[in-house]
C-alpha cells in the first residue's frame, strides 16, 4: 500500500506524548494536535503532482523550482476531519472543502453515511480526504466510495490520517489499492471496542471538548 508515515522524529514523538496523555487539557490537546496536523498536511501536499517552475531570485539568479500542477480540493469526514480544516486553510486559503458526514454506530462500529456535499468539478481534482482516525477503516472506505461515485479517480485521493491501526490500513488497501495515505503513527492494534491501542481515545470528542474524560 502507498503509505507515507511521517518521519518518527523525537519532536513528533514529543507532540504525540502531549496529545496521547489522557490528562491533556483541551487547549493543549488542540494546540499540539494542530502542530501534528500541519506536518501531515504538508506531507500530503508533497504527494500531489508537481511541474517545473523557474523563478528569478533577488540576486538575479534562476531558481529551478516546482509548483503544483493539478487542481486540489479537500473533503472532511465530519466530525473529526473538520479538526484539520483550519490548518489547511492556513496553507491554502482558497481551497474548496466538501463534507461527508459519517458516524460509527456505537454498538456495531459500522459506519453510517448521513450526508455529503462535494465541491463541483471534484471529479477532475486531486482530493485530500481529511479523516484523522483509521480504526477498522470502515468510515474511510465509506467516504472513499462517496468520492469514487462522484467520479474522483482512486489514485487522486490522498487520505490524511492522524493515526491508523494496521487493521484499518489493511481494510483500505484491500478495498482501494491505489489510495495514498499520509499518517503520523501506525498503532499496535485495535482493542475489543474498536479503539486503537495505545491510541488517543476518541479524537473528535477530545478535539471538540465533548468527552467526559480527558481533554476537558
Ligand atoms: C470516529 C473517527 C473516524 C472513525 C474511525 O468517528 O473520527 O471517523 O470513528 O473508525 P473506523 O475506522 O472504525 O470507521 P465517530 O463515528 O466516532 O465520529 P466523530 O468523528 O464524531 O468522533
Amino acid at each position: 500500500m502507498n503509505v507515507h508515515l511521517l518521519p518518527q522524529t523525537r519532536q513528533l514523538r514529543a507532540l504525540h506524548t502531549v496529545v496521547r496523555d489522557r490528562h491533556a487539557g483541551l487547549d493543549s490537546f488542540v494546540l499540539h494536535s494542530r502542530r501534528i496536523i500541519r506536518l501531515l498536511l504538508e506531507a500530503g501536499l508533497d504527494q500531489l503532482p508537481f511541474a517545473e517552475h523557474d523563478v528569478t531570485t533577488p540576486v538575479g539568479a534562476t531558481y529551478r523550482g516546482l509548483r503544483h500542477s493539478v487542481d486540489v480540493c479537500a473533503v472532511a469526514v465530519v466530525r473529526a476531519g473538520e479538526s484539520m480544516e483550519a490548518e489547511l486553510r492556513e496553507l491554502l486559503p482558497g481551497i474548496r472543502i466538501g463534507k461527508i458526514l459519517i458516524q460509527r454506530d456505537k454498538k456495531t462500529k459500522l459506519p453510517h453515511l448521513y450526508y455529503s456535499h462535494l465541491p463541483p468539478g471534484i471529479a477532475d481534482s486531486h482530493v485530500l480526504l481529511l479523516e484523522p482516525m483509521l480504526a477498522t477503516g470502515g468510515s474511510a472506505n465509506a467516504a472513499i466510495d462517496v468520492l469514487l461515485k462522484a467520479g474522483v479517480r482512486e489514485e487522486n485521493i490522498i487520505l490524511i490520517d492522524f493515526i491508523a491501526a494496521p487493521e484499518g490500513l489493511r481494510a483500505v488497501s484491500e478495498a482501494h489499492p491505489r489510495i495514498k495515505v499520509v499518517v503520523s503513527s501506525i498503532e499496535e492494534r485495535l482493542n475489543e471496542n474498536a479503539f486503537m491501542v495505545p491510541g488517543i481515545g476518541d479524537f473528535g470528542d477530545r478535539y471538540f471538548g465533548t468527552t467526559v474524560t480527558g481533554a476537558r
